[in-house]
């Protein structure tokens, strides 16, 4: 039997991702009625984590605890692969004693090897270069409170990172067009870009981007890993931070989103995260029900 991972939205077709957001939501109307669904019980996720989180960790972690199993939290200070056991033996290791193993790391490569040596999936938490899980609570969310988004506009403001890249794959596998306002230099990864085709254009000028906009994203100007980074970072990005005023130029239905964790007075202005198009909070929830759904598709026959 092959091993079904999710390392990136393009492990899934459109319409099991279509499938596994609709599950999402179902799945937390059956939470938040108080009912009890163990799919499972005694199924152990490890969890590794070489950079910080508040929402991946606890999101998997309780999202197991209501799934009947149970979650172990590794990070590279406790474990061998801290002091150089090799990702091909961590991975046959691992996968012999849990059934579905989560890895949030840097290099992409990381993820790709510790999969290809897995007996049992393995879940992108997010690497360098995509945050899947991420995008389904998104999705989930825009779908909450706005219905499909096939053939709607998104728009990227800020650093071409991580997720963007994400977005830009998802422009494709969800059916939208994708708007990416970013620094000459700054840009998602040409590989993701040209996969996309003319579903994504990039310009510079985020007024411009937002025009007619339906979702209206952006995320950090520094991600983890680009601590040094930082100080250039800021004055380059300036210009790209998201107001109620630059929103303005959007849709009268637009939905604002960003990942967390944000930095107030920077990508974004003190008050966008309050303001009522704002969807942040739902969003930061969603990925509780979201991969609950994931571990479903992946782990319940
Ligand atoms: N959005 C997100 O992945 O948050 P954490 O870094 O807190 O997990
Ligand atoms: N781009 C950010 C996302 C954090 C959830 C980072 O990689 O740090």
């Amino acid at each position: 039997m092959t091993v079904r991972h999710f390392l990136s939205l393009t492990d899934c077709t459109p319409a099991e991702l279509n499938s596994l957001i609709k599950r999402a939501s179902e799945l937390k109307k059956l939470h938040k009625q108080g009912m009890i669904y163990e799919p499972l019980k005694n199924r152990v996720l490890a969890m590794i984590f070489e950079k910080a989180s508040t929402r991946t960790r606890v999101s998997f972690e309780a999202g197991m605890i209501q799934l009947g199993g149970q979650s172990i939290f590794l990070s590279p200070r406790d474990t061998q692969l801290g002091r150089g056991e090799p990702i091909e033996d961590s991975a046959r290791v691992l996968s012999s004693m849990c059934d579905a193993i989560m890895i949030r790391t840097f290099a992409h490569q990381t993820l790709e090897t510790f999969a290809e040596y897995s007996a049992v999936p393995v879940i992108n938490g997010l690497s360098d270069d995509l945050h899947p899980c991420q995008l389904l609570a998104d999705m989930q969310t825009f779908l909450e409170h706005r219905g499909s988004i096939q053939g709607k506009t998104v728009v990227w403001i800020g650093d071409g990172n991580n997720m963007c890249n994400t977005f830009v794959q998802a422009a494709t596998q969800f059916d939208f067009q994708l708007r990416v306002a970013c620094p000459q230099g700054y840009e998602p990864d040409a590989r993701f870009v040209e996969a996309a085709g003319d579903r994504v254009t990039i310009v510079r000028d985020p007024r411009e981007a937002v025009a007619g906009a339906h979702m209206v994203n952006t995320d950090v100007w520094a991600s983890m890993g680009q601590e040094d980074e930082a100080d250039a970072r800021m004055a380059r990005f300036r210009p790209y931070q998201v107001s109620p005023a630059l929103l303005d130029h959007a849709a009268d239905d637009v939905l604002f989103m960003h990942c967390l964790p944000a930095h107030r007075g920077e990508e974004v202005s003190h008050d966008l995260l309050d303001d009522p198009r704002s969807v942040v909070f739902d969003q930061a929830e969603n990925r509780l029900h979201a991969q609950k759904a994931l571990l479903e598709f992946l782990l319940v026959e």
